[in-house]
């Protein structure tokens, strides 16, 4: 039955983190006291500029235009490029396959750390190509050495997420050019999905020294549109003319279209999302330090989520991730969102105050062996 594509047999799909609703049912918890801290959305909701221009939107009736040109033009113009540098999708998600199948062959060879969003690898398999994997030093740092040794000619395509995901290390410019020179012949995709949790305007300003790579962007995260479903990339025209070949064709909507553009504009929920994540971040970070022993934060995350690792030797991620669940509280279970990571740690949102004191209380009550 798989024999076109052997890489789709047994192949698990995408484990994405639980819904409030089924916590609420099962364990019998007020759905607004759920704490889904497991996907890292936007906790304020959605910019309330993409909400009014959805809810009032008209001319859904009419099919949209296809290359979803107003939102290109608004992203050109917010960011200093030109339209036709521009690729929209259906998130960032829709986007990667696009990029896997114009960039590389059947068999060539994706160069990401590992762990890290597992789309990349999931992607990159579905497709054929071959990931390579370059694995995370003692504190889950880069090994930059490693990563830059393994660009060679039989890898097409390098990924690097800014802040990464699950630590949310940040990565300096001047590492991210150290790459885009060392894969003179690959195309580096830098996937800068939380960036604007990291106080930096990432790597965008590469693209006017660098000609191999394209920065891809998303309103699921500080623009609180997961569900509206759009994403991006920027790069050079010669690099998003092909992908513009394989983007189905209607697959941008009015409503994705237009909620984007009002949220590109919506400044102000930008702001107040970053200072209060910013802020819950410290918060939950000196709660947990508080924990010593016990649990411990991977790092100085840039992100709006943190990686625990579970210190106490007998607890793993998997009882540790039911006994949250118990306790109303959603988070991401290293050991099965991530491949590498093994049984010690768990992909926690920064969220509201409500949710991080939850979420703290019952990391205290937890104990191993229970
Ligand atoms: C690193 C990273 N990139 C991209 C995405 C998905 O973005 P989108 O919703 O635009 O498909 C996620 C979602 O969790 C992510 O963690």
């Amino acid at each position: 039955m798989y024999q076109d594509n052997p890489s789709l047999e047994a192949k698990e799909a995408y484990v994405p983190g639980l819904t409030k609703e089924y916590v609420s049912r099962t364990y019998g918890i007020p759905l607004d006291e759920v704490a889904k801290l497991g996907s890292a959305e936007n906790p304020f909701g959605p910019s309330p500029k993409a909400q009014e221009v959805v809810m009032s939107a008209g001319k859904i009736d009419n099919y949209p235009d296809w290359t979803a040109a107003p939102l290109r033009e608004k992203i050109a113009s917010k960011y200093g490029y030109k339209p036709e540098q521009v690729i929209c999708g259906a998130g960032e998600t829709e986007i990667f396959p696009w990029i896997i199948r114009a960039y590389s062959s059947k068999g060539d060879k994706v160069l990401m750390f590992v762990p890290a969003f597992p789309i990349y690898h999931m992607v990159a398999e579905s497709e054929g190509r071959v990931p390579v994997f370059i694995g995370m030093g003692e504190d889950l740092d880069f090994k930059w050495d490693d990563y830059l040794a393994a660009i060679k000619p039989d890898v097409r395509i390098v990924f690097l997420t800014n802040p990464h995901s699950p630590t949310g290390r940040l990565i300096p410019n001047d590492r991210i050019r150290q790459v885009c020179k060392a894969a003179k012949d690959q195309l580096v995709v830098l996937d800068e999905a939380y960036i604007h949790y990291s106080n930096t305007n990432g790597g965008m300003d590469l693209l006017k020294e660098f000609r191999n790579l394209i920065v891809m962007r998303t309103f699921s995260k500080v623009y609180g549109l997961a569900g509206l479903r759009i994403g991006f990339g920027i790069s050079t025209p010669e690099i998003i003319a092909p992908l513009m070949h394989l983007k189905p064709t209607w697959n941008m909507g009015q409503l994705q279209t237009a909620g984007a553009i009002a949220a590109l504009d919506d400044d102000e929920h930008v702001k107040k999302t970053i200072a209060e994540i910013a802020e819950m971040r410290a918060y939950v970070i000196q709660k947990i330090a508080a924990l010593k022993g016990r649990y411990s934060v991977v790092g100085q995350p840039s992100s709006n989520f943190l990686l625990l690792r579970i210190d106490d030797p007998v607890l793993d991620s998997t009882t540790l991730f039911n006994e949250l669940l118990k306790r109303g509280v959603i988070v991401k279970d290293g050991s099965v969102s991530f491949i590498g990571l093994g049984k010690r740690y768990m992909r926690i949102d920064v969220s509201l105050k409500k949710h991080m004191d939850r979420l703290v209380n019952a990391l205290t009550e937890i104990r191993g062996g229970r």
